[in-house]
């Protein structure tokens, strides 16, 4: 201090005295909880430490397991309890109505940025004029296959989903026979928990089965196009997908498949750059197609992503909005962008000649980020987690042989009529 001051005039001396006293006072602890998959920790942790050296403040991980469900429930307990601890969220695309009370309106901070940003990616997260959350990146889910195999036995890609469970079924069969015992024909997140009312969501929308609730509030679930999906995806189970699936989540599935052990996954576009990894056994090896169609239906993926949030109850609230800026920005998405295959909000990023031409599959979707089928959260509002649980068990109950699909429906459908009561 003493060297610093020497040789200052007085009103120097105090001027110095309070640019220092600003920086200490700028300089915030603040900390950030997120579940992570794949390289994302190490990505993170990467753009912390930039963020940090520009801004001087610090900022702490708080890391959960990959389960968004698993994540929701905690985040409800942090936040029911007023949790000052945590000052930044990553939020699931689904949970801006749920938790819109308990975050703050972020509109007043990003008048200077929100066009940067696809205006679908932002109405995702508006709730009655409220923007709740910042858009992180998105996520469009796609029909993984192995261009090897395929080619080794002279088949196209699969357009419907009957197509892709006989595909499946041959090529397991003749691998096995030729001594891989270790080969599956599909896999997919079987597992009671969100991934499943996705997976299971693009089985019915793709066959004709409607959205579980529609957009004016109707259930309309329990209708025998929607239990034909679901019968054929228990058909999987044991026969073209491991009896495992039913505790599978999208990491289970992203391991089997980085060792060459499938012919076909569903997953999100995350699974891309982690299978082109030079310590990936199928590098080179696989492309994604969009997902089978049903025989009557169009080809669904379930609109996913992510996005960060400041809690109400941060102390910090300042520093948290920084952050959150910092990480959605489009400099910040494009550095993740080049090792991380999420598809960017940010609307600059899709004409960027070097994410052109070092990630070209994390922009295949961008029209599907206006075209991917919402899960039924803005119209079932607060109660969104309660009716994708419902739905989720069913889907569930169905797979592991506990009833028929239509017996699961039609008490799913009972459910859901007592869940709503007069309204959504
Ligand atoms: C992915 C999606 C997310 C979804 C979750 C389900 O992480 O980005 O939106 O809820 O999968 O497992």
């Amino acid at each position: 201090m003493k060297s610093l001051l020497a040789g200052c005039t007085i009103s120097g001396a105090a001027l110095a005295l309070s640019l220092l006293a600003s920086t200490a006072a700028r300089a915030d602890e603040i900390s950030i909880v997120t579940g992570l998959v794949g390289n994302d920790l190490g990505l993170l942790q990467e753009q912390l430490k930039s963020f940090e050296d520009k801004t001087g403040h610090t900022v702490k991980v708080v890391s959960l397991p990959p389960s968004s469900s698993d994540q929701f429930s905690q985040y409800r307990l942090w936040l029911a309890a007023g949790n000052p601890d945590i000052d930044v969220y990553r939020t699931d695309v689904v949970w801006a109505p749920q938790l819109a009370d308990q975050f703050i309106d972020l509109t007043p901070y990003t008048e200077d940025v929100i066009d940067e940003y696809f205006p679908s990616t932002i109405r995702s997260q508006t709730v009655d004029g409220k923007l709740v959350a910042l858009p992180w990146y998105a996520t469009i889910p796609g029909l993984y296959y192995r261009t090897d195999l395929l080619e080794k036995y002279g088949k196209d890609v699969p357009k419907t989903w009957d197509e892709m469970t006989t595909t499946a079924r041959e090529i397991m069969d003749a691998e096995r026979a030729d001594g891989n015992a270790s080969m599956w024909g599909f896999l997919f997140q079987g597992a009671p928990y969100e991934g499943l009312t996705c997976d299971g969501l693009e089985w019915l929308v793709s066959s004709g089965g409607g959205n579980i609730v529609e957009a004016d509030g109707e259930i309309s679930v329990n209708n025998p196009n929607a239990a034909a999906a679901l019968e054929r995806a228990k058909s999987w189970i044991g026969t073209i997908s491991p009896p495992g699936t039913l505790s599978y989540k999208e990491e289970d599935t992203r391991g089997i498949w980085q060792l060459g052990n499938a012919v076909f996954m569903r997953n999100w576009p995350y699974a891309y750059a982690l299978g082109e990894q030079d310590d990936s056994a199928i590098k080179g090896k696989f492309d994604v197609a969009p997902l089978p169609a049903g025989e009557n239906g169009e080809s669904a993926a379930t609109l996913g992503g992510f996005n960060l949030a400041v809690s109400k109850y941060s102390e910090h609230p300042d520093a948290a909005v920084e952050l959150v800026k910092y990480l959605t920005s489009p400099e910040a998405q494009k550095y993740r962008v080049m090792y991380n295959s999420n598809a960017p909000t940010a609307v600059a990023l899709y004409e960027d000649p070097e994410v052109q031409a070092k990630q070209p599959f994390a922009l295949r979707w961008e029209d599907s980020l206006e075209t991917a089928v919402s899960r039924p959260s803005n119209v079932t509002k607060s109660k969104y987690n309660e009716v994708s649980s419902l739905f989720w068990t069913a889907a569930y109950n169905t797979l592991s042989g506990n009833g028929s699909a239509q017996d699961n429906l039609e008490e799913l459908e009972l459910k859901l009529y007592q869940l709503r009561g007069n309204g959504w």
